[in-house]
């Protein structure tokens, strides 16, 4: 341990069964990490119905602690906001369901009976010292949050990680819904991380890259001579995955006839090749992402009514950035700490002034957007805290295309601007459906896309 290392410590505060539930008078923060939960492998074992069996659990670096919750049911609050993670700050309460402790710092702890609260059955001060299993076992959700890249603390972001858990603790298909940017990718890979499909392989597909006509050879492999080309037998997506995890990200591309496919997929188990005749048994679970309105791609004929509710089984929604601006403040830290490591940066903080600026501005590319906007503001700025004149200017202004119509461009409009505003229109024109817009456009589908993830970060003022 770092001999600069001051004292840290939880004291309970506040414990409603305990008359007849004990629960520890005090937790030593020595090592680097302790686990509270109900369960009996729990480093500080609280068995009050309120704790779920695998709580929360705090890490240390030096001298800073990060609560961290394990998906609990009843939440993991500091000074009485849920939290999903967060650094603790001396005097804090931090309330494991309806368990409530206080974290201090100082020199030496206080002695921990006279904090404790009467009538309390308390049993001995818990190390963080007290693990007696090795590293894995300690391989526990939050930690998986956190190996994921997943930052945030809304309530939003946690239910939506609550759901991702539950649903890892599961084989059912799920489909995750949410803007480009929002973070589906990184929910789709802590499905995967905390499956018990994780040793098995995981192929994500992007089905808005792909052209159709060898989609179907794609996920479902060929045989020798199916087509001219076809020169040998090759396995496709499904059989390659056996006893893994398929992510079909912008499901909603798909065209109906594969759609009718893999609906195939999931009721029966089994697959056929291009140009074979045997089905083929696979064992592959299936997690679909999405965009685009699936209801209104139902409405119009463009998407299967059996497969939207196959694919359904357990949704998932991550809210747009700006409908969670709570977690901008960390998402800006985490994306500044991950440049800082990328290349040496004079700054080394950001300005409220900043931070508010950030929180007001409708980021239409979410987090992908956000994390580009902090790269640029690092790259060009020269202090040692990021200020809002080192945002780029539409950040503060407001996004560019703000009210644009391809109708009512004034002569002063750039290229950029006239193309931005017809791909909008034409998408809204198309539902929104990717397909048919590149069509209109005379351009393909992954070219669409390319685009409208440039215009969702475009940063130029
Ligand atoms: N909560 C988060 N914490 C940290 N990084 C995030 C978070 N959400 C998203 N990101 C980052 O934002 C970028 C976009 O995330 P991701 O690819 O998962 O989004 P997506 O919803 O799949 O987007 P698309 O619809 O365009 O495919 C990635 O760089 C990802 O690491
Ligand atoms: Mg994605």
């Amino acid at each position: 341990m770092d001999s600069t290392m001051r004292k840290s410590f939880l004291t309970l505060a506040r414990c409603p069964e305990r008359e007849t539930v004990a629960c520890p008078a005090q937790l030593n923060l020595t090592k680097e990490r302790l686990t509270v939960g109900r369960a009996a492998n729990s480093d500080a074992r609280l068995q009050q119905k309120s704790v779920s069996r695998n709580h929360a659990m705090i890490r240390r670096r030096d001298n800073h602690f990060l609560v961290v919750d394990l998906a609990s049911s009843n939440g993991t609050c500091i000074n009485g906001i849920r939290v999903l993670q967060q650094q603790l700050k001396d005097g804090d309460t931090v309330t494991f369901g309806d368990v409530e402790y206080v974290f201090h710092q100082c020199d030496e702890p206080p002695e921990a009976s006279d904090e404790a609260p009467e009538g309390a059955q308390f049993e001995a001060t818990v190390d963080l010292g007290s693990e007696t299993r090795g590293q894995e076992e300690h391989a526990v959700p939050g930690d998986a949050v956190q190996e994921c890249g997943i930052v945030g603390r809304s309530c939003a972001l946690m239910d939506a990680v609550r759901t991702t858990m539950r649903a890892a603790a599961t084989d059912a298909t799920v489909l995750i819904r949410g803007e480009s940017g929002t973070g589906k990718e990184l929910l789709a890979r802590l499905i995967v991380n905390e499956s018990a499909r994780n040793t098995k392989r995981f192929i994500p597909v992007a089905c808005s890259a792909i052209d159709p006509n060898i989609m179907g050879s794609t996920l479902f492999g060929h045989e020798k001579g199916a087509f001219t080309g076809a020169i040998g037998l090759k396995k496709g997506v499904f059989e390659e995955a056996h006893g893994g995890t398929v992510f079909l990200d912008e499901i909603g591309e798909l065209e109906l006839a594969m759609q009718v496919k893999l609906l195939r997929v999931l009721q029966e188990g089994e697959i056929t090749r291009v140009g074979g005749v045997n089905p083929i048994p696979v064992d592959v679970r299936i997690i679909a992402a999405t965009n685009r309105d699936l209801e209104t791609a139902l409405k119009g004929g463009h998407f299967r009514e059996e497969l939207y509710y196959r694919l359904k089984v357990i949704e998932i929604t991550l809210p747009p950035l700006r409908e969670r601006i709570e977690d901008i403040p960390d998402l800006a830290k985490f994306f500044m700490e991950e440049c800082r490591q990328s290349f040496s940066s004079p700054v080394h903080g950001i300005g409220p002034d900043a931070i508010r600026a950030l929180q007001r501005y409708s980021w239409p590319g979410n987090v992908r957007e956000l994390r580009n906007v902090i790269e640029r503001s690092m790259v060009l700025a020269d202090a040692s805290t990021l200020s809002v004149s080192d945002l780029p200017g539409e950040i503060v202004d407001g996004p560019k295309d703000r009210g644009l119509d391809a109708d009512s461009l004034s002569g002063n409009a750039t290229l950029e601007d006239v193309e931005r505003a017809y791909i909008k229109k034409v998408l809204e024109k198309c539902e929104n459906n990717k397909q048919r817009a590149a069509k209109q456009l005379g351009i393909s589908r992954s070219t669409l896309y390319e685009k409208l993830r440039e215009i969702g970060t475009r940063k130029d003022t």
